[in-house]
């Protein structure tokens, strides 16, 4: 007899399984495109033990009849696509026709649907792929999908599973996730009869940041939008019937791109707080993650990442969306016109903002004090040795296992004071502070100081419209083009200039702001081979390490293309005889010595792939750095203009090449506040 058998339909289904549902959270996001798929405006999610005793997913989309409902736990059965040639322009979250029967063989699933083919709805029960009990039952359209017991039949999966909170967080993270990229739906999470997310449905993604992440988030992300032509040669038009009837007809090719991204000051130690969706799909890919790490770049650490929230919109053909079983990974056609697009967008729209740093802010937002927009496991705890980035979207299984966060959703109990009368409107602000409790969870931070005692607290807080509306005028309203016409008052320890302006008190580093303008105008200059250079009196000798040596003729060519004369002056030193115009003695051989360490640690770093472009940046930081004004020094008052003159007039005015903040304002409502004049 041969050796080889054809698997049984479950052991398939099992090995499926394996890929598509990993956890509770994976389960959620499959049931959730399904809904989303299934044109739900209301959905909500229950979940119990962190999800290992219960999923329940109710939708109110367009259902399932009978037949469809028993075929649906059919292996490779989808309703979404037909052709392999309709592969290449999916248009809805699924199509590979495996969340259902991979998750029927490893839990039991109970589903009720109903659609407005039949007058009956479907009851059905399957457990571990078999099933048990089909019944006629009378239902609203929609379709709820309860699963139960997950990995009651695989042992050795169950045992991969972490605490109830850590798999909570999950599911929370991807409650979110959709909860974004959708404001136009509600969405509603529920674990052990708290809610952690309640979201109705608003107009505007700015809406949705502020009901899901409050006014604190809000306050330091910034809108961009953009949209460019991609190149559609080659591809046909996709036929009629594909097109999505509630999208706008797209023009063909319209790559559109719309967000939040965060100020500069804002800097986070990890890429979780970088959301990237690409037609609503939220993915992980590192090209992306790149692009916004180089619209960042010089402006934060480069060990800081930002927070980003990017909605990718083009047509489907542009994306191959099945190269992953559980879609979180993409492949464009046009790779490197996306790629640039998305970091010339942010980049263009971080140096028309010009946002300012107001004082609390810049103080709280040091990377290490900042945890992640979502809670993840193991990469989050501030402080926490073993914190590596991770890569890309947060619901991943982290490394490093750590109890995440603790979810603290209190019952809704009526608070003292002031009692409104209107049953309604006592309602709407539970709901609203459950809002605000749910994200502070999420958020691990203290709930907001007027949560339960000050006196304020059963004030309503404005719907999200009017809130967003007011947050992103005030951001608006004041920007670091103010810097020019401030009239500059003096130094504090012969350090920082203050000057007085109509939005409040500004105070500016003196260092750092040089270091910005020399900067850009060494790459300026760089760009037009026109470097101011000095020749020495006297050539400066440098001495170096033998290893120091083999760097500095690696990068001796870019050193003279910058205004730097260098000869070999015996085997281990260097004679100067001619530096960029303000560098000498002690900080030109600091300097020498700075840029020489620096780019033996880009080339160690094999994955980095230095190019050409990051060597000149780090020589113009350098450079900057070591002939900027220092700290200490007494500066007149025409001096002082001159800077903040010069300084209003870079690109990015908000913060040092190396990610320091320049400009901190201390506002003037803060100031009123401060005082108790309002
Ligand atoms: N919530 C739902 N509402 C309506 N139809 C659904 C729902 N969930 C699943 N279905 C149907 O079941 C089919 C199989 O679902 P699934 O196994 O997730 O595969 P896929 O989403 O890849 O098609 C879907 O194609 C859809 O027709
Ligand atoms: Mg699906």
């Amino acid at each position: 007899m041969g050796r080889i058998r054809v698997l049984s339909d479950q052991v398939a289904n099992q090995i499926a399984a394996g890929e598509v549902v990993d956890r509770p959270a994976s389960v959620v996001k499959e049931l959730l495109e399904n809904a989303l798929d299934a044109g739900a405006n209301r959905i909500r999610i229950e979940v119990e033990a962190g999800g290992r005793k219960l999923i329940r997913i109710a939708d109110d989309g367009h259902g399932m009849n009978r037949d469809d409902a028993l075929l649906a736990f059919e292996r490779h059965a989808t309703s979404k696509l037909r052709t392999a040639d309709e592969l290449l322009s999916i248009s809805t979250l699924g199509f590979r026709g495996e969340a259902l029967p991979s998750i029927a063989s490893v839990a039991r699933v109970s589903l009720d649907t109903a659609s407005d083919d039949e007058p009956s709805g479907t009851h059905l029960e399957i457990a571990g792929g078999k099933i048990h009990h089909v019944d006629d039952a009378a239902l609203p359209r929609g379709t709820t999908i309860s699963v139960s017991d997950l990995f009651f039949n695989t042992p050795a999966r169950r045992k991969f599973l972490r605490a109830e909170s850590t798999e909570l967080s999950h599911v929370a993270a991807l409650v979110t996730h959709y909860a974004l990229a959708h404001p136009e739906k509600h969405f509603e999470l529920i674990s052990a009869s708290h809610s952690l997310v309640t979201a109705p449905p608003v107009s505007r993604p700015a809406e949705r940041i502020y009901q899901i992440f409050g006014k604190d988030t809000l306050a330091q992300l910034l809108p961009v939008a953009a949209e460019t032509q991609l190149d559609r040669s080659g591809l046909p038009e996709p036929p009629p019937w594909k097109r999505d009837p509630d999208q706008p007809p797209r023009t063909p090719g319209a790559l559109r791109l719309s967000g939040f991204y965060s100020k500069p000051e804002l800097q986070k130690l990890n890429r979780n707080s970088i959301y990237i969706f690409v037609n609503k799909r939220l993915i992980r890919d590192r090209l992306l993650l790149h692009a916004i790490s180089e619209a960042y770049r010089n402006i934060i650490p480069p060990t800081s990442y930002p927070v980003v929230l990017l909605f990718l919109d083009m047509p489907p053909e542009e994306v191959d969306v099945n190269v992953h079983p559980a879609k979180t990974e993409v492949r464009f056609r046009q790779q490197s016109l996306i790629h640039d697009f998305v970091r010339d967008s942010l980049r263009n729209a971080l140096i028309a903002a010009r946002p300012v740093a107001g004082f609390k802010a810049a103080l709280e937002s040091s990377p290490a004090a900042t945890p992640s927009l979502i809670p993840i496991p193991g990469s989050r705890l501030p402080g926490s040795p073993g914190e590596s980035p991770a890569e890309g979207i947060p619901d991943q299984p982290a490394s490093t296992e750590a109890e995440p966060f603790r979810l603290t959703p209190r019952p809704l109990t009526p608070l003292p004071g002031k009692l409104p009368f209107d049953e309604r409107e006592l309602a709407v602000q539970f709901e609203q502070q459950s809002l605000r409790q749910a994200a502070a969870a999420l958020l691990e931070a203290p709930p907001p100081a007027h949560d339960n005692c000050s006196p304020d607290a059963l004030d309503p807080l404005p719907p999200p419209q009017e809130a967003a509306a007011q947050i992103e005028a005030e951001q608006a309203a004041i920007t670091l083009n103010q810097l020019g016409s401030l009239r500059p008052m003096g130094q504090l320890r012969d350090s920082f200039i203050l000057a007085a302006g109509e939005d409040g008190l500004w105070i500016i580093d003196q260092h750092v702001a040089h270091e910005r303008v020399l900067f850009e105008r060494i790459l300026r200059d760089r760009r037009v081979e026109h470097i101011q250079r000095q020749r020495l009196l006297m050539p400066l000798l440098v001495e170096l390490k033998p290893w120091q040596m083999v760097i500095f003729a690696q990068i001796a060519e870019e050193l003279e293309r910058n205004g730097f004369e260098v000869e070999p002056f015996g085997p281990q030193t260097l004679a100067v005889k001619a530096a960029p115009v303000g560098l000498e003695g002690a900080s030109l051989e600091r300097m020498l010595n700075e840029v020489i360490d620096q780019s033996s640690e880009a080339s160690r770093e094999p994955s980095l792939n230095e190019d050409l472009t990051a060597l000149r940046t780090r020589i113009a930081a350098s450079i900057a750095c070591h002939s900027a004004i220092k700290i200490n020094t007494p500066l007149d008052p025409k001096r002082m203009e001159w800077l903040l003159l010069e300084l209003a007039k870079t690109e990015h005015p908000t913060s040092c090449p190396h990610g320091r903040p320049i400009a901190l304002l201390y506002s003037w409502k803060d100031i009123q506040r401060a005082f108790h004049r309002i």
